[in-house]
């Protein structure tokens, strides 16, 4: 999605420059089409060509480019979408059946077919067959343009709890009911609310208390202290940390976390100032590659200054045990 000018981005002594991804395109060609009507002709021929050997199921992704520049509106987009529905139970009608739905778009089993629109009369297309997918892991994103959906919530205690909402699903995995979680940094409690909500019971340690309908919850342990010398005394299904911390505190919890395979799963904010800290980047990924852990290292939409370790045990390694 990005074209690089003849003259390089960043000017030589500022390298090396960070940029993160949000979604690829691999493969990508411009089509062009005037109307809507156009584009469910040219759309449903390349999906059809795309897939004629294929059996597998396969995600339909078509978004704006960049959603925040509005390139396409979301009523034009979800005509050409039940356009090429019609389309395709007119001429493919096979094709329908392995379409994912936006509940089972698992990235073991789809190919993924983007359109990106730059304008109403331009996008991006790209096809990425199903070993490419699963050989992308986490590079490449099932929502369209690398963006979760993610309802406003007015109820929350604090606009952070959209970060636990997007770890989620960018992992696939979800805070289940009767699980436990462990929130460091919890104040004032925007991911303890999305924890309960979910029917998880929640141990939230900070400084300071969480929001007074927190305090009182039945399923919300609150413990005043410090986040690092916090150890669990029992399995913790959940380690959930979005404190304000340096960079290099917050590895270090990672390590101790991950290493005594103190959680199932974690969600961990680490949080820069200025351009402070990134250089700890290469130290985050090789302490994640050596983990054990399934992990993915992103920003998130959600995040500010900030990015977030997210991922879980292999599902053939045995849960955590304490002794
Ligand atoms: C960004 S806020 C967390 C927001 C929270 N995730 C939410 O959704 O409401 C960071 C929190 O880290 C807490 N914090 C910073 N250092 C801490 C420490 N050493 N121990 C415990 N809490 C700490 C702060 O008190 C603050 O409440």
């Amino acid at each position: 999605m990005v074209t690089l000018p003849d003259q390089p981005l960043f000017p030589e002594k500022s390298r090396p420059a960070l940029v993160w991804c949000r979604q690829a395109l691999p493969w990508s060609e411009t089509l062009s089409a005037p109307s809507i009507n156009q584009w469910v002709e040219t759309l449903g021929q390349r999906i059809v060509a795309a897939l004629k050997d294929e059996q597998c199921p396969w995600a339909l992704l078509l978004g704006p480019a960049v959603p925040e520049m509005n390139s396409v509106s979301p009523r034009r987009i979800a005509l050409i979408e039940q356009g090429l529905r019609d389309w395709l139970k007119r001429k493919q009608k096979r094709l329908l059946k392995t379409l994912a739905t936006p509940d089972i778009p698992t990235r073991e089993a789809c190919a993924i077919l983007q359109v990106a629109w730059t304008d109403p009369t331009t996008a991006y297309w790209s096809y990425v067959p199903l070993p490419t997918v699963q050989a992308a892991g986490a590079a490449l994103s099932l929502f369209p343009a690398g963006m979760p959906p993610i309802a406003e919530d007015h109820e929350a205690p604090a606009r952070a709890f959209s970060k636990l909402m997007e770890a989620q699903q960018r992992l696939g995995r979800f805070i289940r009911p009767g699980e436990t979680c462990v929130d460091l940094g919890a104040s004032p409690g925007g991911w303890t609310w999305v924890a309960v909500q979910q029917g998880a019971r929640v141990m939230a340690i900070d400084r300071s208390p969480l929001r007074a309908d927190l305090m009182q919850h039945a399923n919300v342990r609150f413990v005043k202290g410090d986040a690092f010398s916090f150890e669990p005394t029992e399995p913790i299904d959940w380690l959930l940390c979005d404190v304000a911390a340096f960079p290099q505190r917050t590895l270090e919890l990672l390590r101790q976390w991950l290493g005594q395979r103190w959680c199932r799963n974690f969600v961990v904010t680490t949080k820069f100032r200025g351009s402070d800290g990134y250089e700890l980047l290469p130290a985050y990924k090789e302490h994640l590659r050596s983990s054990g852990y399934e992990f993915q290292l992103r920003r998130l939409n959600a995040n500010k200054n900030e990015m977030t370790s997210m991922g879980c045990l292999p599902s053939n390694e045995a849960g955590p045990e304490i002794a």
